[in-house]
């Protein structure tokens, strides 16, 4: 097939004849016109076919094309202030390839679960599109966020002998009958190694939570990104944070203020993000302010889902809570200075009720009081291991953290549940497509 010029490009071939590979998403015709809305994955276009442009039988074929008929369109790329993208397609040729067949998605409203059974083709629908386009967005500005930074891409297993977050999520896979492993619920343990042989890394890669609630905050399989950094302290890790976040946000800014407009998400939120000056509050602080709201928590206590909504919603860009409860947190985490009861950690919850993006930590580096969290938490000394040896090595302070993809995108996008921002999301009542 000919090369084709994209619909995102057209803007640029005003005046020229073009070819357009694309599907037919909407028609509406005449005796005497026909206007085909078309795309073609990088944007949409509206092509117009006047009948005397060509023969009788072309446009009598073209009059009853089908919704998602693939189509060969040629035409003169010319302006109209009053198309979204500033140009439609006038016509001189237009082949069909396939027929759209009896396509169930029509431009009527649908319900979320007949749209989730047809996710391979609802993508191809504008909201999805606009949401993976960012999502493709934010997944380039992690690698050159880090890149920028002298970091390197670092690959963990997924296949794991231990815990990292926890038992009560944990997927168990049968290993020939002989032993178990568990799926990754994060890369942070093999991060750590990989921070002190190569100084700062990131992972970037699917975890697994088995998560037996139904929330729009969870799901089965998602993507996390945690960068560890040797000899990198609580602060310079919060630091570090708020930049990436801030980092992200303008990014998506820059390149995608199209999609933000065709989810009619509002660009002020991500505005007020990429400035970056993220507002901190201490775990006591906070749970002072939800009560205050009438949400009474002991101390000691995680936030839940209504919590973090109190709380990301005191101002209009991300907020940083630090100075946990050692008992609220992992094991692995490393205290504060003279008050054991208290761990270096610290999470980043977003506004509008999209909860935790980031949970993050300095690591214990002290080789006896690792091991003596290890005991503490009941955990299997054999399978750490290899992780208590780091701490015999050359150990010194060292932070990281993880940022939850489709958290962060949810809430860029205004996404009202995760699954929207994952090509194929997995939940516990989905595993299809
Ligand atoms: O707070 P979490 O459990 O932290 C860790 O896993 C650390 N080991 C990370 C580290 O320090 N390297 O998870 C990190 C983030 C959360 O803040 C949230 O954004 C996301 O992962 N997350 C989920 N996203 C979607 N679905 C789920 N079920 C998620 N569970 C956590
Ligand atoms: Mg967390």
């Amino acid at each position: 097939m000919d090369a084709a010029t994209r619909i995102s490009d057209l803007p640029g071939a005003i005046g020229r004849t073009v070819t357009v590979h694309g599907w037919l998403t909407h028609l509406r015709s005449s005796g005497k016109i026909a206007f085909l809305q078309v795309r073609d994955g990088t944007g949409f276009v509206q092509a117009v076919l006047p009948a005397n442009a060509v023969d009788e039988a072309t446009f009598a074929a073209a009059r009853a094309f089908d919704q998602e008929s693939a189509l060969v369109l040629v035409g003169e790329v010319v302006a109209d202030a009053r198309a979204k993208g500033g140009v439609e397609l006038r016509l001189s040729g237009v082949e069909r390839i396939a027929p759209g067949g009896a396509y169930p998605i029509t431009p009527k409203e649908h319900g979320v679960e007949f749209l989730a059974e047809r996710r391979h083709l609802h993508l191809r629908h504008r909201g999805p599109w606009a949401i993976m386009r960012v999502r493709d967005t934010v997944i380039r500005g992690v690698h050159d966020f880090f890149a920028e930074r002298g970091f390197l891409r670092f690959d963990a297993p997924f296949f794991m002998p231990t815990a990292v977050e926890g038992t009560t999520n944990l997927f168990e896979i049968d290993l020939f009958g002989e032993d178990s492993a568990y799926l990754s619920q994060s890369g942070q343990l093999y991060a750590e190694a990989g921070a002190l042989a190569y100084g700062a890394v990131y992972t970037f890669g699917p975890t697994f939570r088995a998560e037996k609630s139904k929330t729009r905050r969870h799901l089965l399989e998602f993507w996390m990104i945690e960068p560890e950094v040797a000899w990198l302290e609580h602060e310079g890790n919060m630091a570090l944070m708020e930049e990436l976040v801030a980092y992200l946000a303008r990014r998506v800014l820059d390149e995608r203020r199209d999609e933000l407009a065709a989810l009619d998400r509002d660009p002020r939120v991500l505005e007020a993000t990429a400035e970056g000056g993220f507002p901190r509050l201490s775990y006591d602080r906070a749970l002072e302010l939800v009560a205050e709201r009438g949400e009474r928590l002991e101390w000691g206590d995680d936030f839940g889902a209504p919590h973090e909504t109190i709380l990301g919603d005191l101002h209009d860009r991300p907020v940083l809570i630090d100075g946990w409860p050692t008992e609220t947190k992992a094991f692995y985490m490393e205290p504060l200075d003279g008050d054991p009861t208290r761990v270096k950690a610290a999470d980043l919850i977003a506004p509008e009720g999209y909860g935790e993006l980031i949970g993050g930590s300095q690591r214990i580096h002290d080789l006896e009081l690792l091991e003596r969290r290890i005991a503490e938490h009941g955990l299997p000394r054999e399978a750490f291991e290899w992780y208590v040896d780091l701490r015999r090595h050359g150990s010194v302070p060292h932070s990281g953290f993880g940022m939850g993809l489709e958290r962060l995108l949810a809430w860029f996008t205004g996404a009202k549940h995760l699954r929207e921002v994952i090509p194929f999301p997995r939940m516990l009542t989905r595993l299809t497509p």
